[in-house]
């Protein structure tokens, strides 16, 4: 995407920062302020093109405007992007570090409109680091005062919502069914876990050997990276990045039910039409991954108890459920009936706030 189209977006702002030293470049965007402080968390990835990194930050915001408003939590969308030099793996603490840093000076400036914190190639540990420049960090680790990591309630969420899923397909319980996770990283580990202590069998797909290793101990099943969109399963959950389904990828799934927690699993609209034409039942992940959301929103900023963002997570498999009735009512896909409920949501809250003036 080139730099002048992916600038050209509905969204409130957009903040970029290129850094001569390090050779990374810095993206913030706010999508929606409408709820409260823009949250969503900070991506370090490699891109084709600044064009590309800032597109993903767009669409990484509106996922979390999304999120926030179907949670019913009290804050908006926003997103950042580091495109980085080199793999993060390849990158020297000292570069690592000033690349923190002057992202930390970029939220900051900020005042509190966005607040980060953890996302694919960012953790706790990192969360402390650019808490030593600014405050408007979620997921701090829990010595440093911090929620710590979000990835076991977000796998929790995401149980919940393969449960209700699987539940609306007819196919009663998770028992005996095929779960295919793509990337077995800190969420699509937790999931694995919780399904096969469902009594469900799990196929596993990851780039990395150790991760795979790990999953053979388990009893696993590993599938190649390249047999994963063709593997018959009852449940297909992408856990790795989004886009994993275009509309040719949805035409030949063979899968029942998409059920995962990567942002933006639809790489196109024309994917969730092709689904539902296909009676594929596509859990929104907006909806599906909020669990992290309940944990760092929930304990940092509304003082919820852990009882509370557990009861709030398990929630998530009603919510999915409410999505599917309005998917069938409305004739519309799941995605589409899930903004449906989000819209409302936002909309509400407006006219409260309105009211109250
Ligand atoms: P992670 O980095 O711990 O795990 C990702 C895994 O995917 C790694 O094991 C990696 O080796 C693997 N992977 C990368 N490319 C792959 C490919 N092409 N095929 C198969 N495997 C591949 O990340 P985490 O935290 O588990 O997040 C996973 C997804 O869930 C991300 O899209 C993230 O945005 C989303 N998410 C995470 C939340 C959290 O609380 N951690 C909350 C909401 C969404
Ligand atoms: N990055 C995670 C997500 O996409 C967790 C997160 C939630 C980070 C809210 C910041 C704010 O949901």
């Amino acid at each position: 995407m080139s730099l002048d189209d992916a600038l050209r977006w509905d969204g409130e702002l957009t903040v970029t920062r290129h850094d001569r030293e390090t050779g990374a470049f810095f993206v913030i965007r706010l999508d929606s302020t409408r709820l409260g402080p823009a949250a969503g968390g900070t991506r370090a990835a490699q891109y084709a093109s600044f064009g590309d990194a800032v597109t993903d930050a767009g669409k990484l915001a509106g996922a979390m405007t999304l999120k926030m408003a179907v949670s019913n939590l009290p804050m908006g969308g926003g997103k950042s992007v580091i495109a980085l030099p080199a793999p993060r793996k390849d990158l020297a603490p000292e570069t690592w570090n000033r690349i923190l840093t002057i992202h930390a000076e970029n939220i900051d400036k900020l005042k509190g409109n966005y607040w980060t914190g953890p996302d694919v190639n960012t953790n706790s540990a990192d969360m402390d680091t650019l808490n030593e420049t600014t405050p408007y960090v979620f997921g701090r680790s829990p010595e440093r005062g911090g929620a710590g990591s979000s990835a076991d309630n977000t796998a929790l969420g995401v149980f919940e919502a393969m449960k209700a899923t699987v539940h609306y397909r007819g196919l009663g319980s998770l028992a005996g069914r095929t779960v295919l996770v793509q990337g077995l990283g800190a969420v699509g580990s937790g999931i694995a876990t919780l399904a096969a202590a469902a009594g469900a069998r799990i196929l596993v797909a990851d780039t990395d050997s150790e991760r795979l290793a790990w999953a053979l101990q388990l009893g696993y099943t590993i599938i190649g990276l390249d047999e994963v969109l063709r593997t018959p399963c009852d449940v297909f959950a992408p856990c790795a990045m989004g886009g994993v389904l275009d509309s040719s990828a949805a035409a030949n799934l063979p899968a029942s039910a998409v059920v995962g927690a990567a942002n933006n699993i639809l790489a196109d609209d024309q994917a969730g039409v092709i689904l539902r034409e296909r009676d594929i039942l596509y859990a929104p992940d907006f909806v599906t991954n909020a669990g992290g959301a309940f944990h760092l929103v929930g304990h940092e900023v509304l003082g919820w108890s852990t009882d509370t963002v557990e009861e709030r997570t398990r929630g998530i498999g009603d919510t999915i459920a409410e999505v599917y009735g309005i998917s069938e009512s409305a004739e519309t896909t799941t995605d589409a009936a899930a903004r449906i409920l989000a819209r409302q949501r936002i909309d509400s809250a407006s006219l409260v706030s309105t009211l109250a003036k």
